[in-house]
């Protein structure tokens, strides 16, 4: 059972639809044309129920099957949002706003989910409700978290949920995923330290911030080398250090922005009491102070292995079981669909995007190809999962 047919024959309609998304792009919550067509579109496919509105600018869309005696209720999500990234692609639906650009492939994502949504309200081929679920602020807003404190999950009754994202370098026609951990947690970095400002001359008059920051940084490195079982991950990278105005002037203050990654709570915490204990504790030793803020972002998207079990044949179904990665490696990028599968269990999958440039490079392009796979994935899941 690969392809749908009738799938493959809207494939030119959805990528007219992937390209207006592409030429458009909209950041975090700033989305509301991407969200005015995707609900104009569910509203004309003949959906039940359509509601904009939910975690601030987030879109969800209600089909009915033929039959409802199941009672069941499956939820699939796409997220809508663009990146702050100059594009560099040189195509002719490139986007029309500098400095905005859909680099991460949702354009392709919300097109696919459309594509999804206008099969199964034409064929309705399954006992149960299926729910299109369109985020905004997948890119470090939590937009995920915001339709779902917005009672998102209760108000439809959601029992399962699952999400999809294109990887640059899978094949075109392949699938990954993994029970368990398959992206990191998120969690931003902070440390503002207060020394003592003074001429560069005269360094035993002051406490220099730099020096300071600087053995800071180099600590934090002892974390995951010293602190963490060698045999589990984690990651802390600084990645600002502000300080001075003048190369003779010792600065009175500097700060530090940075990430941490892990794929286990367990871990996360081991990360969070290191970074506030070296940053407070070498800044002591130097005489100067600093205060370090460990800010819990996006926790662990953790599938679930029934589920996880279930999108795997579901994709094997559309693409042939050789060509689905069943261990595919976690990465330690962040997602915020993990929000959903702390509320309710289900599974995220990796479609392949081919050889394209990465995600979140100017260059580029989510690859129309994976239109047929991502929606006949999507329209076979409801309909196994629910059967007529
Ligand atoms: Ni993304």
């Amino acid at each position: 059972m690969p392809i749908v047919n009738r799938i493959a024959g809207m494939q030119d309609e959805i990528t007219v639809w992937r390209r207006d998304f592409h030429e458009h792009p909209e950041l975090l919550y700033d989305v509301h044309r991407t969200a005015g067509v995707v609900a104009d579109k569910l509203k004309a496919f003949g959906c039940d129920e359509v509601v904009p509105g939910i975690g601030r600018t987030g879109v969800v869309g209600v089909i009915k099957g033929r039959k409802s005696g199941s009672g069941r209720v499956i939820g699939m999500r796409a997220d809508m949002d663009a990146l702050p990234i100059l594009e560099d692609t040189g195509l002719p639906y490139a986007s029309k706003t500098p400095g905005k650009m859909h680099a991460c492939g949702h354009d392709g994502h919300s097109a696919m989910l459309l594509g999804a949504a206008k099969y199964l309200c034409e064929t309705r081929n399954f006992d149960g409700t299926a729910v299109v679920i369109f985020q905004p602020a997948e890119e470090g807003g939590a937009g995920g978290r915001a339709m779902v404190e917005d009672g998102m999950m209760d108000r439809w009754n959601i029992q399962e949920v699952y999400g999809m994202h294109n990887q640059p370098g899978m094949a075109v026609g392949q699938f990954g995923l993994r029970p368990g951990p398959l992206m990191a947690s998120s969690d931003r970095l902070h440390v503002t330290i207060e020394g003592k400002g003074g001429h560069a001359a005269k360094p035993h008059k002051c406490i220099d911030t730099v020096l300071v920051g600087a053995h800071i940084i180099t600590n934090l490195q002892s974390i995951v080398s010293r602190s963490l079982d060698p045999l589990d991950s984690g990651v802390i990278s600084m990645c600002m250090f502000h300080a001075g105005n003048a190369g003779n002037v010792i600065p009175a203050t500097a700060e530090l922005t940075g990430t941490a990654r892990a794929l286990t709570p367990h871990v996360r915490d081991q990360l969070e009491r290191r970074f506030v204990e070296i940053a407070e504790g070498t800044a002591k030793l130097f005489g100067a102070t600093a205060k370090a803020i460990y800010r819990r972002d996006y926790p662990v998207t953790s599938n679930h292995p029934k589920q996880t079990e279930f999108a795997a044949a579901i994709a094997g179904e559309v693409v042939g079981r050789s060509n689905v990665d069943t261990d595919l490696p976690p990465v330690m990028g962040g997602e915020d669909f993990s929000f959903m599968l702390e509320a309710r269990p289900g599974a995220f999958i990796f479609v392949g995007n081919g050889d394209t440039a990465n995600v979140h490079h100017p260059a580029y392009n989510f690859n129309d190809d994976v239109i047929p796979v991502g929606v006949s994935y999507w329209a076979r899941l409801v309909e196994t999962a629910m059967p007529a």
